[in-house]
């Protein structure tokens, strides 16, 4: 039997989730957490929409097991492939998904027509959703989504801040680097975190870039969202202690959740835009 004192339970296909855990964390200390993360299985975004729901339902079945009140896919990838499936899968559970951040970032802009770059796994970005979501905002803003492959293996890999992933992203982000920096001078304004993984790049992304932007992430919206059906579903833990976090990861090494617990114990700038 679940009930208020139950676990959340939140699942990536690595430690990404561990970037929407922290602000679930901080929007809801009370609660009890625990941690799927598929690390043996990442990335999911080069993976066909077939694999990615069978990855999905066993990671739920996880979580399950450990008494989760409710799911948290801390995952635009398998939100994009399996969160419809799940839901109909699952039908009498919250299930609460990502959305990439991108109406926040034309709407808050300062600018009339805004340059906003999308980042995300090549799976998100030729999805459906993203597609359509793109598609509501293109009469508002300049709005280009690009697929970001190689940030996943290397924040996986515990280089999330090396010259490595410095390296990646100059090359990819050519485009809209200056022309005065040797890319083509698309500047943008903003840039979407479409992949729960891509907060931890954010310090390289932004040097690669060459100049300063707003980066929006959806990780709030989704921590509001729980924070909403588990008030309305009448499960939101009311007590006044501070809650626990399990971690568990599907990974070989021998500490598989070391990487994890790093990178949630990492300074964080508690802000949806950055
Ligand atoms: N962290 C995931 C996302 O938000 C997926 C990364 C991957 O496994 O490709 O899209």
């Amino acid at each position: 039997m679940i009930s208020k004192s139950s676990p959340i339970g939140v699942f990536d296909s690595g430690v990404g989730g561990i970037s929407v855990l922290r602000v679930l964390k901080h929007d809801m200390p009370n609660e009890n957490y625990i941690f799927f993360g598929d690390s043996i299985n990442a990335p999911y975004g080069e993976k066909s929409e077939t694999r990615i729901k069978e990855m999905c339902d066993n990671n739920i079945k996880f979580l399950f097991e450990h008494g989760a009140k409710a799911i948290v896919i801390a995952c635009n990838t398998a939100t994009s492939a399996a969160a419809t499936y799940l839901r109909e899968k699952y039908p009498d559970t919250i299930i609460v998904a990502m959305e990439p951040a991108v109406k926040p970032a034309v709407d808050k802009s300062e600018t009339a027509h805004p340059h906003v770059l999308v980042l995300a796994t090549s799976a998100t970005i030729h999805g459906e959703r993203l597609h359509h979501l793109i598609g509501r905002f293109s009469d508002d803003a300049d709005i280009n989504a690009v697929a970001a492959p190689g940030i996943v293996p290397l924040v996986e890999a515990g280089k999330e801040d090396s010259e490595e992933m410095l390296n990646y992203l100059k090359e990819l982000l050519k485009p809209f680097r200056s022309a005065q920096d040797g890319g083509e001078g698309k500047i943008v304004d903003s840039v979407v975190l479409g992949c729960t993984h891509f907060p931890f790049a954010m310090k390289k992304i932004r040097e690669a870039l060459g100049y300063d932007v707003t980066f929006y992430d959806g990780a709030y919206g989704t921590s509001r969202e729980t924070k909403r059906r588990l008030t309305e579903a009448g499960l939101l833990n009311d007590s006044s202690a501070d809650g626990s976090i399990q971690l568990f990861s599907t990974s070989k090494e021998t500490s598989p959740t070391a990487l994890a617990e790093r990178l949630l114990n990492l300074p964080f700038d508690y802000s949806p835009e950055k």
